[in-house]
């Protein structure tokens, strides 16, 4: 079978452009290059996937309803097609109840693309995320641009692109020159060893206060950041590197749990080399003026504040820091997309390094893509009402706690309904981690997540643990039958797919997955996958309900567990690229 006949949507789509092509040719017209995009028709009745005639109709110089027409007559009915219905200005397709379960199930279990990995596509996509301030606290926003970039970076690999994920740390600017007072008015050894990220933020929140009324903590600061600046092998220059490794150190352990991956963490420090040679480029090609003693990039034109390059006491700015990245990563990486998963408030910080690169007349200005999203909501039962911050007051988090709050949450569950569940603390870490993960990815990225914790560790709705729970109860009808590595061996017995027509809902979700992850990459949007995870948990549970596998008769049986199996697996394959695990048991 080759890729289209796995990917049923595939197939047909260019059935339909070979139609459209002939029927273009015989009219003296251009071949056709609009994509083409099936989607299920309102009543079922009428077919599985549908294509609406009108955006091809006008070049062709016919009515949709005519075109609709014409190409039913063109397209044969086959193995895979099993009747063509034109409906007015709709093209709608029946498939073979046999081939969508075949194409589906072998597609799966063979692992071919979209299901399995794809081919590799030589595009390169490189992806910012994560990215929080050490010695500053991590924030909720930088929980969700962690989840989200990480989503991303997975769907990017799973489709065959080449991808950098890239951990843009903010170890570097003026704020060091804070920490590094701070640290020496009031740090302590034992607890940094202890409990690094509070106490970090203890100290930084202390210097906030304190600096108020004691303004000459702001003078040294600004010493401490020049000091630092000078590069050279100062006391400032050793603090800095023994509190950045220290906080290198205690991320990887969220990290770990989140299982999130990054192919280089090159913090904003790394560029402390490469700003001279970024700013020199960029006076090179005129588009520097000096504003008030700053080197800026003007940008009054454009309606927006100037781009700093350089301040008047000759420091450089996070902005600086991300244009030598931009030259650093055109020169390494020759990226076809760049991604920055960053909150909105960060906004008009991208449109003006977006424009700095039109000045400089980069063509992968367009390339170049700010990838922002809503906030994180906690209840507030004083004012009842959802606001923005933690319940602990500030926007303060410390991603260990939250994590551990999660699991803290299932532990309970399982002890009320499962209590005799083997591995309970694995799967306690593997449900309560997941929730936070799939909650956030479960609506559009731009909408605000609301953190509420009774319903995003609830078994029940659109949860994680929902979810997970339908890739469990299908591993568990896998071990009872005796598939203890699950698909192992179901391909010895000859399955009769023509049994299959009553799951035709469960494989059509399935045979959803290829355009689902194209629509996803298209906007970015891992909601997407997540999306269609609930609706495959959802068409499982209810044919479950429906129908017997493990005493159903032969061959019935043989063919209902490959059908388990392929959808477990697919299950896991897509939750596995949302960042969200699937236990055998829970
Ligand atoms: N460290 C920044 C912050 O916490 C985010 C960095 C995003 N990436 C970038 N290349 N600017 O706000």
């Amino acid at each position: 079978m080759s890729r289209s006949q796995t990917d049923l949507n595939l197939y047909l789509a260019e059935k339909i452009h070979a139609a459209l092509n002939a029927l273009s040719q015989e009219k003296g017209q251009e071949p056709q290059t609009r994509s083409i995009t099936l989607a299920p028709p309102k009543d079922e009745k009428l077919g599985d996937l549908g294509l609406a005639c009108f955006p091809f109709a006008k070049g062709l110089g016919t009515s949709p309803v005519d075109l609709c027409r014409e190409l039913a007559e063109r397209i044969p009915v086959d193995e895979v097609i099993e009747r063509i219905n034109p409906t007015g200005p709709f093209l709608n397709i029946r498939l073979s109840r046999e081939a969508l379960a075949r194409a589906t199930i072998e597609g799966v279990l063979l692992d071919r693309a979209p299901f399995g990995p794809f081919e590799p596509n030589g595009k390169k996509i490189v992806i910012d995320y994560s990215s929080p301030n050490i010695a500053k606290p991590f924030h909720l926003g930088h929980l969700r641009s962690t989840v989200i970039g990480a989503a991303l970076r997975r769907l990017y690999l799973h489709t065959g692109h080449e991808v950098h994920g890239i951990n843009h740390l903010g170890d570097w600017g003026a704020q060091f020159g804070k920490i590094i007072v701070a640290w020496r008015e009031w740090g302590d050894e034992a607890e940094l060893a202890t409990n690094t990220m509070r106490h970090l933020f203890d100290i930084y929140v202390r210097y906030g206060k304190e600096s108020q009324e004691r303004p000459e903590l702001d003078e040294q600061a600004r010493v401490a950041f020049q000091n630092l600046e000078t590069g050279e092998d100062n006391e400032e220059r050793r603090l800095w590197e023994k509190l950045r490794s220290i906080s290198l150190k205690a991320f990887q352990g969220p990290y770990g749990r989140l299982g999130v991956e990054f192919d280089h963490v090159t913090g904003e420090s790394f560029y402390e080399d490469k700003m001279d040679a970024t700013i020199q480029a960029i006076e090179e090609k005129g588009v520097a003026t000096l504003s008030e003693g700053a080197l800026v990039v003007d940008l009054s034109d454009e309606g927006l504040p100037p781009c700093i390059l350089r301040k008047s006491d000759g420091t450089t700015i996070y902005a600086t820091r991300d244009l030598a990245a931009l030259f650093y990563r055109r020169e390494n990486y020759s990226f076809d997309r760049l991604l920055y998963v960053v909150g909105q408030e960060q906004k008009l910080h991208f449109r003006q390094l977006k424009l700095v690169l039109q000045k400089l007349g980069w063509p992968e200005a367009d390339q170049v893509e700010h990838v922002d999203f809503g906030l994180i909501l906690f209840w507030d039962e004083a004012e009842k009402r959802w606001k923005k911050g933690t319940t602990r007051g500030g926007n303060a988090i410390f991603l260990d706690e939250v994590l551990d709050e999660a699991v803290e949450g299932v532990r309970k569950i399982i002890a009320e309904k499962n209590p005799d569940l083997p591995d309970k603390e694995k799967i306690a870490e593997m449900v309560g981690v997941s929730a936070i993960v799939f909650n956030d990815l479960k609506n559009e990225r731009i909408k605000d997540v609301k953190f509420d914790w009774d319903r995003m560790l609830s078994f029940e709705g659109e949860t994680g643990p929902y979810v997970q729970y339908a890739g469990a109860r299908l591993a568990s009808i896998l071990r009872k039958a005796g598939h203890g590595n699950l698909e192992e061996g179901l391909f010895e017995s000859n399955i009769d797919y023509s049994t299959l027509a009553d799951a035709d809902k469960v494989l059509l979700v399935m045979q959803e997955f290829g355009p689902t992850l194209q629509r996803a990459l298209d906007r970015n949007e891992p909601s997407m996958v997540t999306g269609l995870m609930i609706r495959l948990a959802k068409s499982i549970h209810s044919y479950l309900r429906e129908h017997h596998v493990l005493s159903a008769e032969e061959p019935v049986r043989s063919a209902r567990l490959a059908l388990v199996a392929a959808a477990r697996r697919l299950l896991a394959t897509g939750l596995a690229t949302l960042g969200v695990a699937s236990p055998q048991e829970m």
